[in-house]
């Protein structure tokens, strides 16, 4: 009986490592998708407003905030290329927090918004030389 449940523990804690390096492996590939969102949304050719931009003016599509928000999310989720982890949250947070204001049209998300997504702040900290 009780060896039964001693070869069931280990068969979950081997489950529970499977599921934990899995995830370690998203985290690396999440650092590449931070690029490419940061390439999609923070940046615009020439003569073009990005996509954050719009947002802060309250110019952004349904679809563009719905896909700042998804990529806000996914970067919350990774570790940051650089930096910690506790500081790199709190400024996803603070996007994620905003760009759902500017969903529900609240007045001073714009504002909150323009705050949040400071690339200079958030890329000396954070962004790899
Ligand atoms: C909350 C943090 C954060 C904010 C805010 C942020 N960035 Fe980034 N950005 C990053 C990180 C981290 C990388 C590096 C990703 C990597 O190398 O994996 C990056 C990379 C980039 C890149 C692509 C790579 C490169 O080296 O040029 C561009 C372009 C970029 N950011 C533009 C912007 C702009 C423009 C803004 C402001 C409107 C901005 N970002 C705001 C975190 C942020």
């Amino acid at each position: 009986m009780h060896r039964k449940i001693l070869v069931l523990a280990g068969a979950a804690f081997v489950a529970a490592c499977a599921v934990f390096s899995a995830t370690s492996l998203k985290a690396a590939d999440g650092d590449k998708a931070t690029e490419e969102f940061m390439k999609k949304y923070h940046k615009a050719p020439k003569g073009t407003d990005p996509i954050c931009k719009k947002a802060v003016g309250g110019m952004a599509s349904a679809e563009e905030l719905a896909g700042l928000l998804a990529g806000y999310q996914a970067m919350c989720g990774t570790k940051p290329p650089k930096g910690d982890v506790g500081p790199w949250q709190e400024k996803c947070k603070a996007l994620i927090a905003a760009v759902k204001g500017l969903q529900a049209k609240d007045a001073t998300a714009g504002e909150a918004y323009k705050k949040a997504v400071n690339c200079k702040a958030c890329h000396s900290e954070h962004k790899p030389d």
